[in-house]
């Protein structure tokens, strides 16, 4: 029987702060076969499109982000938490679900013209990856698409990126 993403996806009510919903992807990335699913879904989609670099978002698009770069045969960018990166770095501040915070990446990790495919496991407001995409434009690159294992419509985080000029795809949905 073929199983759904959202077969993987463990929900924890008021973590980390009450009424917040949390979708646990950990449960996902922990089974060989929701990982399998998840990464198989994203690389098919994007196996024959002209992407150069793969970012991922600090942390949990780190996992799933490095491993469809390797799938897709490129190379991975990490955009990070500040204060991580050792290099030169530019910086974007945003705003969460629940909170602030500002993230970074390396002022030589990608060129201009690079074709970017951003990842990060779950879009909420779309503030982390609307971040994500002025850091990249600011090097010179273009997000051609951003990929999520979870959207958060309610949050209208994928509009924001859709809005932006980025094509968003996510695997599941949660109300
Ligand atoms: C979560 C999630 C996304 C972001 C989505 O990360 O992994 O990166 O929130 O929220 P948004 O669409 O409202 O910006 P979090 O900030 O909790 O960091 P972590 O992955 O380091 O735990
Ligand atoms: N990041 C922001 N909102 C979240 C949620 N509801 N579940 C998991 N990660 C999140």
């Amino acid at each position: 029987m073929t199983r759904d993403i959202t077969d993987f996806i463990r929900t924890i009510p008021d973590f980390p702060q009450k009424g917040v919903m949390f979708r646990d992807v950990t449960t996902l990335f922990g089974n060989p076969e929701g990982m399998k699913l998840a990464v198989a879904q994203i690389v098919d989609a994007f196996k024959d499109t002209e992407i150069t670099a793969v970012a991922g978002l600090e942390a949990r698009g780190f996992i799933i982000g490095g491993a469809v770069a390797e799938r897709l045969g490129t190379g991975f960018v990490p955009l990070r938490k500040k204060g991580k990166l050792p290099g030169k770095t530019l910086s974007e501040d945003y705003t969460l679900e629940y909170g602030t915070a500002t993230i970074e990446v390396h002022d030589d990790a990608l060129k201009a013209g690079d074709k970017v495919l951003l990842i990060d496991d779950l879009i909420a407001t779309g503030g982390t990856a609307a971040a994500g995409i002025k850091l990249v434009e600011r090097l010179g690159a273009t997000v051609v698409h951003a990929a999520f294992i979870i959207d958060l419509p309610d949050l209208g985080g994928a509009q924001v990126v859709r809005d932006l000029g980025v094509p968003v795809t996510a695997l599941c949905a949660y109300d």
